[in-house]
């Protein structure tokens, strides 16, 4: 997206207004939880699905269903489709999040994303939508994103992306944004604000955010970096129903990858 075009900038800011003063008034800061998307970065995602006209919002991982809860209440409010995807691989945790949903017009999947956004894809894909990809993220996510080309997806945001990552510089060569190189007034001000107090001293930082949005996405079908896991592949499966094989595709993908960090010394999980 041009952000140098006049209009274009102006017209994101009074969504960023609005998507701020939604989450402000719905009392969705109070509402977060640590090891979620933050308020504002979950303002600019909606702030772009505005600017995107996207009717139906596709989430994938939910957790403890912070982000989840900020989209139902968007649905409700705006008479929009909501999903969300998870493994709920923690029963009582699963149980609390579907609680916290009481009552809003949220479809709750339960399943491996890999397969699971291709069934839910064939509902979606009529009307403009987007992808909120928080589990799986980084290249598997990409991937599944690339392979939705072209059906409508007029959104894709994928959390947690680093400057160091390997993905880094093809997601920015494709026009993925952060919430800094936008212009907010003051309802975005104040959503910092109540931020800042309220998610003081949590896990991750305040000071970069992390969640990278992009505008009508256009990511490669075939490249070096999807590995495994490449979206032509992912996608022809898609079509045959072959969602297993998708599932599988990912599996292998995590597990290369788990390989690749213990040889090289690193720890961590893979989603
Ligand atoms: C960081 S949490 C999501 C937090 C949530 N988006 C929020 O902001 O409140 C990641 C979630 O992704 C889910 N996940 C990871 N891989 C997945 C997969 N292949 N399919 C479905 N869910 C997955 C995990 O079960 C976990 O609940």
């Amino acid at each position: 997206m041009e952000l140098q075009n006049a209009s274009t900038k102006a017209a994101m800011k009074q969504h960023l207004e609005a998507a701020s003063a939604f989450i402000v008034e719905q009392d969705l800061v109070r509402e977060w939880n640590d090891g979620a998307i933050y308020p504002a970065e979950m303002a600019f995602f909606l702030a772009m699905c505005a600017h995107q006209g996207v009717e139906t919002v596709v989430e994938s991982g939910r957790q403890d269903g912070y982000s989840t809860l900020v989209l139902g209440r968007w649905a409700k409010v705006q008479n929009k489709r909501a999903v969300s995807i998870d493994l709920e691989l923690d029963p009582p945790r699963a149980a609390q999040c579907h609680a916290r949903m009481k009552g809003l017009p949220i479809e709750l999947v339960v399943g491996n994303a890999f397969g699971a956004i291709g069934r839910v894809l064939r509902s979606v894909r009529a009307k403009p939508f987007a992808y909120l990809l928080d589990g799986p993220k980084g290249i598997p996510a990409m991937s599944m994103i690339a392979a939705s080309r072209g059906r409508n997806l007029r959104v894709a945001g994928i959390h947690n992306i680093l400057t160091t990552d390997a993905e880094y510089p093809l997601l920015i060569e494709r026009g993925c944004m952060f919430y800094e190189e936008l212009e907010g007034g003051e309802r975005w001000a104040k959503l910092h604000e109540l931020e800042s107090e309220f998610c003081r001293g949590s896990s991750r930082t305040l000071e970069k955010s992390q969640l990278g949005v992009i505008p009508r996405p256009r990511l490669p079908m075939l490249s070096p970096l999807y590995g495994v896991f490449q979206p032509f592949a992912v996608r022809a499966a898609w079509e045959l129903g072959q969602y297993r094989n998708v599932e599988r595709a990912g599996s292998l993908w995590g597990m290369m990858k788990l390989r690749r960090l213990r040889r090289s010394g690193a720890t961590g999980a893979v989603e």
